[in-house]
């Protein structure tokens, strides 16, 4: 067994930087070393830091944990409270069931009292949350509503269904990516909270959230427990891991489910024999972050973010999305390269005023931090006669119409080609990069091959995007001049 953190129990007032805590941060799969890279120029080359499918798990500080919300690859970051490299899962089903019910015993109260002090800093939950000392806990015992007032009975549904979360969360990630396992599950069936609301993290859970009900005392959080399993050869399914966990969690601590309204979300995790706890420090994705007026193709800000930091951008650089849609890319550029110029087009009518708005929002938002606001140029153009200079642009960045929800793969086949063709004459030659996203991998592979002699493809990170494999294509432009 490792433990990823301190037994000691520590003082959260103390900030005590001896204590390191490990991060799980996840990522979109596929652009993992791209979220290495940030983590690294983030926290400094001596971080140690791993790579895993969909996540990257790094080392920090007590003071600096909560800095790991601001990386802009991730989606969703997690503190670990506990891991086991074996776990040696029964192949008996309650046997099984019942080793996740010893589980939230084993960590034990110095563990979860130090992973709850970190959470409460960087969550900014003002009120006190302890755990009891668990030695003397009969894990049998499950308690009834009779017991305490203000809690209620043991909540679990035994026949409960996961929700399902938002695309690219680690939810999706870990099931797209694997045959077997199945979906993420928490204690209580639930349909998932459908406002994604634009403050994704914990951040700013306020005193009146923790009294949900005169039935909650302050102190007791509410929670939600969420199961994640990859692997074959299980006795149980997430469901049931998910039930027994959150239930022991329930009867132990006396904290509150409440699976929308949470203040603290707790994971179990499993992979094959592998297993560890975590608790959530965002509360939704961070892909969402910078936009708030969707169109029906809008780039996550964490694959723009991802794209952005291929192309490699320098102070000064022009970068250009010449199929912007709502402004993901050059908005999430604006931000994290404020010394580049950000421009961006499309053909649509609606795209025009979207990227107006989010900017909008997102300038209002800064000014209330007095921060500068941020200035992307937003034009209606043509991709194939854009009207801009040769040998203007030092970086095009875009996500093509994939030909599914937008366009359709004939097209395409024409479509692909011209715009390389048109992007080429406008990008500097010798230094102009481009990265390109798309599923329709097969036309891009073809186009580059017939214009190899302007393009030249020097990277290629596979990612995922709700289920589906893309390519985020990083292409260097040759010497040559268009014919
Ligand atoms: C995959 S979407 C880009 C979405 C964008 N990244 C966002 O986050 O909103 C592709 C975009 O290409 C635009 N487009 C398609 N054909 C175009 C053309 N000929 N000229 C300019 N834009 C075009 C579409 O209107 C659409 O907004």
């Amino acid at each position: 067994m490792a433990a990823p953190i301190s037994n000691e129990i520590i003082d959260a007032n103390k900030h005590d930087d001896s204590i390191i805590y490990k991060i799980e941060a996840t990522v979109v799969t596929g652009f993992e070393r791209i979220a290495k890279q940030e983590c690294i120029e983030k926290f400094g080359s001596n971080i140690n830091i791993s790579e895993r499918q969909g996540r990257v798990i790094f080392e920090l500080p007590f003071s600096k944990v909560h800095l790991a919300l601001d990386l802009h690859s991730a989606e969703n970051v997690y503190l670990l409270v506990h891991e086991i490299d074996d776990f040696a899962f029964s192949t008996d089903k309650t046997t099984a069931l019942l080793q996740f019910r010893q589980l939230v015993k084993d960590i034990g109260q110095a563990r979860w009292n130090n992973g709850l002090a970190v959470w409460r800093e960087v969550c900014n939950y003002e009120q006190s949350v302890s755990v009891p000392d668990l030695t003397q806990i009969d894990i049998s015992v499950t308690h009834s509503s009779n017991d305490d007032p203000h809690v209620e009975s043991h909540p679990v549904s035994p026949g409960a269904t996961g929700e399902q979360r938002d695309s690219g969360e680690k939810s999706n990630e870990a099931t797209e990516m694997t045959d077997a396992g199945d979906g993420p599950t928490s204690v209580q069936s639930d349909t998932g909270d459908p406002k994604m609301k634009d403050d994704h993290s914990c951040q700013n859970s306020k005193l009146d959230d923790v009294v949900v009900s005169d039935r909650v005392p302050l102190g007791v959080p509410r929670f939600r427990a969420t199961c994640y399993r990859t692997g074959k050869h299980h006795s149980f399914g997430s469901p049931d891991a998910a039930c027994e966990f959150g239930g022991a969690i329930n009867d132990f601590f006396r904290w509150k489910v409440d699976l929308k309204n949470f203040d603290i979300e707790v994971v179990l995790n499993i992979e094959d024999q592998r297993g560890y706890v975590t608790l959530a420090l965002t509360k939704a994705t961070l892909g969402k972050r910078n936009i708030n007026h969707f169109g029906p193709t809008t780039l996550k800000s964490t694959i723009a973010y991802c794209m952005l930091r291929m192309s490699g951008i320098k102070d000064g650089d022009v970068v250009c999305d010449p199929m912007g849609g709502g402004g993901s890319i050059p908005i999430e550029g604006a931000i994290c390269w404020p010394n580049a110029h950000f421009l961006c087009g499309d053909n649509h009518g609606m795209a025009e005023s979207r990227v107006h708005s989010n900017v909008t929002d997102i300038n209002q938002q800064r000014a209330e931090k007095e921060q500068g606001a941020l200035k992307v140029d937003m034009f209606r153009w043509d991709v194939k006669r854009l009207p801009l200079h040769d040998s203007s642009v030092d970086v095009f960045i875009t996500d093509m119409p994939f030909g599914k929800r937008m366009g359709n793969k004939f097209d395409n086949r024409r479509l692909y080609p011209q715009v390389l063709t048109e992007l080429a004459r406008v990008a500097r030659p010798t230094t102009g990069r481009a990265v390109m996203l798309t599923q329709d991998k097969k036309c891009i592979q073809q186009s580059l091959i017939r214009l190899g002699y302007l393009w030249r493809r020097a990277d290629t990170c596979w990612i995922n995007i709700g289920g589906l494999s893309a390519g985020a294509f990083l292409l260097y432009r040759t010497a040559n001049i268009v014919k």
